[in-house]
């Protein structure tokens, strides 16, 4: 029988691009999804965009485009995110698709059916950040939210209501039942106390705005965004292709901000649907907050790092493993744990550098010796115990990781690496070399053996280090098959004729340059920098977006914002407003007429010198070859996107005729570069090697 697997991240609400907060879930959800693949199961992961709403109606109008537009173009940027992190999501789900709305449409009419929706008066404060009504009890004086320290505002309406409080013994049951429901056990207590409290009814209609998915048979009525939301996880089975089988989930993997949803809410409407208990979601799991100087790392509190740019900081193509690492090998999965460039350094030069890389480059040398491969003596007392080390760090890692403990895998995997690196300090192939031919081919078949089973090991975590690995060995690449298990529960042998193809290190050290200049990048905030921002630990759905910005002066509604990638290119724009490092999606602008257009000098650039400037960090300061006597002095806001060195001799675009404007210290700017926004920062744009510098940009 074919074993499955159905594995689900929240679907993010789309105010906000992916983070290094927003990432680590889904990652955590791809490695326990790689995991179940390697292991043979039918694996479905999903993960999407939850784009309806009051929040996400606020957001559009604060940009002045429709939120059909906003939906577009972040679920996008969401949708491109995953793969440049190394995630593999089987699907992605939009709640504006047609396939949710009809399937989102087709629960509520069931549970309608069932006579668990009714009709009835609403009348109470609700909190748009959070997207939930509150009782007086439960706000600050004042009536204001404890998340967000914003006032509550006091809604009335007609609404439909879901039978919630007919559901409070039958969840209870559950849980004493499936003690394994809630995830880690601490949280499973929370709930239970919840639902101890007593459930109210719980209002699931909205009429007061329009963009949400309207209630069948009443349109006057959308539905409540978190019914919509929860939805998904059973909507992105039905269509386009039939998924059912997946039904139900093994783990609804999300943080602990929205447990109370998952675990009370989501598991009501579905038995309110009629679904018996053996149908229900097996697992909710619920994180911690990933933090970032003590704060909990979110856009409202102006502390995200861009999973990618940090990644590509480290090492182009594998330094997003080397975040998959460290994110879950430093956070204990469940916990809060703080995100430090300190730690991301650490880990980098010694568990994967002196670790994990150095017992491969311990072997390498000695990979051309067939020879004496093909003469191995029988395994002796040191071998078995190698041998044995690692199938006992194989076999603790699947049950860790069967349990969804991350870390606790990773750390019995390195248990193992570092015996195997002992292993070699007292096998000594180089003294066997000279001595022994016949040991040295037993020490090389024993660590390659072990390495090979190393490659499968981390391979959920770091896919490309071990596809990187498996090549150097002289292993085909790892492709999950479904039925086959490839775990090495059984340390694989290794033949003696096969050969190895040894390469460049892997982990390469980092010159003192670039851990300095990935210091200064990445040092955590000094300060909690915005206003009002919960203590880590309490949630946070995001802000109102309305909040005034110190940045802006005039926080109008409907103001569509400045485009942002002029922004970050642009000179005094960039030292005047600090803006969060959260692109915009594009409004559109008013049409140009084609001589306006014409105005604008565009002009090839290639960069000559670019240095950081003491005390500004956001910016550097260029000198760009623009075909001109001199080259031209252009600050641009790139200093957390870009190093210095790495941009001289690059190509880029100028807007050569923009009036200089000043700069600190006496200095002017005198251009601008133009950049793309994008989920991993701003991006420059840059013309073919074939463009001199000078030539005209149309
Ligand atoms: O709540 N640390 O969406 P959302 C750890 N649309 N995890 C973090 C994090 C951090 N600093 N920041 C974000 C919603 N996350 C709803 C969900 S599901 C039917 C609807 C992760 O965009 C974490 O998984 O606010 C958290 O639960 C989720 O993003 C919240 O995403
Ligand atoms: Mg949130």
């Amino acid at each position: 029988m074919t074993r499955r697997y159905y594995v689900t991240t929240p679907i993010y609400y789309i105010n906000d691009v992916p983070h290094l907060g927003s990432a680590y879930t889904t990652i955590a959800a791809d490695v326990i999804a790689r995991y179940r693949k390697l292991r043979g199961f039918e694996v479905h992961f999903l993960t999407g965009t939850d784009e309806h709403g009051l929040k996400i109606q606020r957001e559009a109008e604060r940009r002045g485009i429709a939120p059909e537009v906003l939906a577009d173009q972040m679920s996008a940027a969401f949708r491109q995110a995953w793969p440049a992190l190394g995630c593999e999501p089987d699907d992605f789900i939009r709640t504006h698709e047609p396939r949710h709305v009809a399937g989102a449409q087709a629960l509520w009419r069931k549970i309608r059916a069932a006579g668990d929706i009714y009709l009835g008066d609403y009348q109470g404060l609700y909190c748009v950040g959070c997207e939930a009504y509150y009782t007086d009890k439960e706000l600050l004086p004042g009536g204001v939210c404890p998340l967000h320290k914003t006032a509550a505002e006091p809604v009335k309406e007609q609404s439909y209501f879901f039978r919630l409080s007919r559901y409070g013994e039958r969840l209870l049951e559950l849980y004493e039942k499936n003690p394994e429901f809630v995830s880690p056990p601490s949280r499973l207590n929370e709930v239970r106390s919840f639902v101890r409290q007593g459930l109210q009814d719980l209002s699931v209609s909205r009429t007061t705005f329009r963009w949400g998915i309207p209630v069948p048979d009443d349109d006057a009525h959308v539905m409540y965004v978190w019914f919509d939301a929860l939805s998904n996880y059973l909507t992105a089975l039905s269509a386009p292709v039939d998924h059912t089988r997946f039904w139900p989930p093994n783990v609804h993997l999300v943080g602990k901000d929205i447990l109370r949803f998952h675990a009370v809410y989501w598991p009501a409407f579905l038995m309110a649907a009629g679904y018996p208990d053996d149908a229900l979601p097996r697992q909710i799991l619920a994180h911690g907050f990933l933090t970032y100087g003590g704060q909990k790392m979110s856009k409202s509190l102006r502390n995200t790092v861009s999973p990618l740019a940090l990644a590509e900081g480290i090492a182009p193509w594998l330094g997003v493993d080397v975040i998959r690492y460290c994110l879950l090998r430093s956070i204990s999965f469940g916990h809060d744990g703080d995100f430090s460039i300190e730690d991301v350094l650490g880990r980098y030069a010694a568990d994967l550098g002196n670790t994990l890389g150095n017992l491969l480059h311990r072997l390498l040398p000695f990979a051309s010796d067939a020879a004496a491969r093909a003469a191995a003596e029988p395994a002796g007392p040191l071998e078995e115990a190698l041998r044995s080390q690692v199938e006992v760090a194989s076999r603790a890692a699947a049950e860790a990781f069967d349990g969804c403990a991350p870390t606790r895998a990773l750390e019995a995997i390195w248990v193992a690496l570092t015996a195997a690196n002992s292993y070699v300090d007292r096998a000594a192939p180089w003294a066997a070399r000279k001595q022994s031919p016949a040991r040295l081919g037993t020490i090389v078949l024993t660590l390659a053996a072990a390495l090979e089973a190393a490659s499968v090991l981390v391979a959920p975590v770091m896919p490309r280090v071990a596809a990187a690995l498996r090549q150097q060995l002289g292993l085909a690449p790892l492709v999950p098959r479904i039925g086959a298990d490839q775990w090495p529960l059984d340390l694989p042998a290794r033949d003696p004729g096969h050969a190895f193809a040894p390469g460049e290190p892997i982990f390469p050290r980092l010159d003192k340059e670039r851990i300095a200049e990935l210091r200064t990048r990445f040092a955590p905030p000094a300060e909690p920098a915005a206003p009002g921002g919960g203590p880590p630990g309490v949630d946070p759905a995001e802000p109102p977006p309305t909040r005034p910005s110190p940045a802006r002066a005039a926080p109008a509604v409907k103001t569509p914002s400045r485009p942002r990638a002029a922004e970050a290119a642009a000179v005094a724009p960039a030292e005047a407003a600090p803006e969060p490092a959260v692109p915009t999606a594009a409004a559109p602008k008013a049409v140009l007429d084609f001589d306006s257009f014409a105005k604008i000098d565009l002009r090839v650039g290639v960069v000559r010198t670019a240095e950081r400037i003491p005390k500004k960090d956001r910016v550097l300061s260029l000198t760009v070859d623009v075909g001109e006597a001199e080259p031209r002095r252009i600050v641009a806001g790139i200093a957390a996107h870009y190093a210095p060195e790495a941009l001289v001799g690059r190509r880029v675009v100028v807007v050569a005729n923009l009036a200089p404007r000043p700069f600190g210290g006496g200095l002017g700017s005198h251009g601008m570069l133009l950049a793309s926004d994008t989920p991993a920062g701003v991006r420059l744009i840059t013309p073919d090697d074939a463009s001199p510098p000078g030539a005209p940009v149309r």
